[in-house]
This record gives structure tokens, sequence and C-alpha cells, in this order.
């Protein structure tokens, strides 16, 4: 197992680069089954965990569940230990007896003041701990002002209750904004953004703003230079990014799990064919590899995993260690390119 350390400035603590997501658990996952999971996890290393306090209402759960999970988990082990824990708010019902949908109209809370001050004690209270290592935002909500969002998320950090403020499917523009509102009220920024991120990229026509970007890690990268003191370009503290879905939800092995509308175009069909072949050359499998192209990349993000099983946990724990050679890592960064050229 890797570690790297995450940091929003001034609070910094070290995580593995693999990261536990459970949105499924307690729900579609049991709970003995996840209990296992989350146990083969800390054994072998694992250090970052992944939760919402919405996860999962959309497969009939109360929404907490994950949570719940994870809170008899802790009580068992007595602690958390060196486990990082992450929750997010702000995406649960708004009206209960509504359906929640991740399309409009989202019947999501939002991240008003009242709102992130009230859910992050709730997380606490399920999870049965006494601060959130991270707590996301995980929906950015363009009807509450940033400078109150931020707001909200500083006063918890500034009372201790959350280590580092993070947030999730948002655009660009609007991180960073929210960030230098951060500086101006002289409260942490966000030092985490979650976002969907795979081998696979969507048509630049589906306009997606919830996936990582050239442009997010250009602007990572350029943070990242003075990170080792805390602040980067311009005395900006550094941000880091973690990748939900990494594994495109299975679709890169299993027929079952198909790819997304917005990724199933020709050259997301070649990225996967060359994915096999460089995975058997090189005896890892596709989805190791998928990992390790995310985990070893010029900007290394951190990958989310969804796991719904020990054997499922075993082979994303074969990608931990796994670094590509820069000679493989060029041929799966060219591969649609290649066969674009190719087409020409
Ligand atoms: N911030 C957000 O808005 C957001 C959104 C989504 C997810 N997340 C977080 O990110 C985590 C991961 O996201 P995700 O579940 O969407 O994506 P994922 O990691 O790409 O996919 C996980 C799914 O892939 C399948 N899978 C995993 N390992 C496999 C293997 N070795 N072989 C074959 N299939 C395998 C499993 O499907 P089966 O269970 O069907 O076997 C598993 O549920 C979540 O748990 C959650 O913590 C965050």
């Amino acid at each position: 197992m890797q570690y790297r350390t995450i940091s929003n400035g001034s609070t910094s603590f070290e995580v593995s680069t693999l990261c536990l997501g459970t949105m499924f658990f307690g729900t579609r996952t049991d709970t003995a089954t996840s209990l296992a999971i989350l146990d083969r996890f800390a054994d072998a290393g694992g250090t970052f965990v992944d939760t919402a306090n919405n996860y999962n209402a959309w497969v009939g759960g109360h929404g907490r569940d994950s949570e719940d999970v994870l809170g008899e988990w802790i009580r068992r082990r007595g602690g958390l230990g060196d486990v990082r824990l992450a929750t997010k708010l702000g995406a649960a019902k708004k009206d209960p007896a509504l359906p929640l949908q991740n399309v409009e109209p989202t019947n999501f809370q939002g991240l008003s003041a009242a709102v992130v001050a009230r859910e992050a004690r709730l997380s606490l209270q399920h999870l049965g701990i006494d601060r959130l290592d991270v707590l996301y935002g995980h929906v950015d909500d363009r009807e509450t002002p940033i400078a109150e969002t931020v707001a909200a998320f500083g006063q918890l950090q500034r009372e201790g209750l959350v280590g580092i403020a993070g947030i999730s499917n948002i655009a660009l523009w609007r991180l960073v904004e929210a960030r230098e509102e951060a500086v101006r009220q002289g409260v942490d920024p966000y030092g985490v953004v979650q976002q969907g991120y795979s081998y696979l990229y969507p048509s630049p026509g589906a306009g997606r703003t919830n996936d990582v970007s050239v442009e997010l890690l250009d602007y990572v990268d350029s943070l990242a230079a003075g990170a080792a003191a805390a602040a980067g370009i311009d005395g900006r503290p550094p941000l880091t990014v973690t990748a939900y879905s990494p594994l495109h939800q299975g679709a890169f092995t299993r027929d079952d799990k198909p790819m997304w509308a917005p990724m199933r175009h020709a050259s997301n069909r070649d990225r996967v064919r060359v994915l096999h072949d460089v995975a058997a050359e090189i005896g890892a499998t596709p989805n190791q590899v998928a990992l390790a192209w995310l985990l070893g990349g010029a900007v290394p993000v951190i990958p989310v995993v969804g796991i719904s099983s020990v054997a499922q946990l075993e082979e994303a724990l074969g990608a931990a260690d796994l670094v590509l050679d820069p000679e493989v890592r060029t041929r799966l960064d060219g591969a649609d390119l290649g066969a674009t050229l190719a087409a020409v």
C-alpha cells in the first residue's frame, strides 16, 4: 500500500492512495460482507474510507445505511485507529416524501449554513466519532451564496469537528471561487475535490462539469509546487483530487455493466481494447491497470473504489503497488489518439 499527505494548508494527514468506497454498504452489500471488506482493507494497510449521508437512498435504504455500518465497524474495533474517514452532506433528500434523484429536479438538501451545521453533527452521531477527517459538500449548490457555504465549512473546521473540508461534483470555476472566498474570509479552503474519473472520458458534447478535467488537473498541479510547505503557487493551499467511479462501475470487464451514455464513443472502445492488451502483457487485470493509471498519473489522484465483495477488494489491492512503465503509460494515454490518426 502507498500513502500520501492531503492538506488544506493548515491541517494535513496521511491517507492510503487507495480509498475504499462504501456506497452500497448496508443496502446492496449486506452488513456482514461490508464488515469483512472493511477488516480486510484495514489489514492490508488501507487508511482512507469514503461514505456519505445519503448512501444509498437510491436502492431502497434510509440514506445513512453506509454511515451506520461504518459506525458499527468503528465501535467493534474500538475507534478509527489510523483510518481516516470522509463523509458527504448536501445531497440527501430535502423532501423525504419525494424520491432522491441526481437529475433535475434533484430534491437535494443543498449546502446552506443550516444544512451544513446540522448534517455534519448527524454524521458524527451516526458514525459514533467526534471529528470528521474529511467532510465534502456532495454536490455543488448554486442556489446558496458561495460565501455562506464556505463560512459554514470554515466554522466546522474552526470548531474542530472537521479536519479538511472538501467539495464534490463542482465546476472548476466554482471550486476556484470558493477557495478564493475562503482565503478572503480567513478560513481553510476546500483541500479535497471529488469528481468522476476513470480511464474513460466523456464525449466533449456531454457538457459534464462533475468529472475531472484537464483544467482541474492543471490547477491542482500548479498548487502542488509548494505543497511540502503547505502552500502552493501564490501561497494558495494545496488541493487533492479523489476520483469516484474509477472502475466505471465494472464496465472494463463486465457485459452487465455498460459504459454510461456520455462515455459510449469509439475512442473509449479503443481505450478499453488497449487496457485489455496491456493487462494481458504485464500480467495484471484490466481493472488493476485502470487503477494504476490513475494512481501514477502526472497529477496523481486517489481512486475511491467501490467494492462489494472481498474478492473484488483483493483485485483492487493488487493495484496499490502496481507501477506502469513509462512506455506502457504512453501507450495507454495515446490509445484513442492512435486510432483516430489512423482513421484520418
Ligand atoms: N461524490 C459522488 O458523487 C460519488 C458518486 C458515486 C460514487 N462515489 C463514491 O465512490 C465510490 C466508488 O464509486 P462507484 O461504485 O460508482 O464506482 P466504481 O468503483 O467504478 O465501481 C464499483 C463497482 O464496480 C464493480 N466492481 C468492483 N470491483 C470489481 C472487480 N474486481 N471486478 C468486477 N467488477 C467490480 C462492483 O459492481 P457490483 O457491486 O455490481 O459487483 C462495484 O460495485 C462509491 O462507493 C462512493 O464512495 C461518490
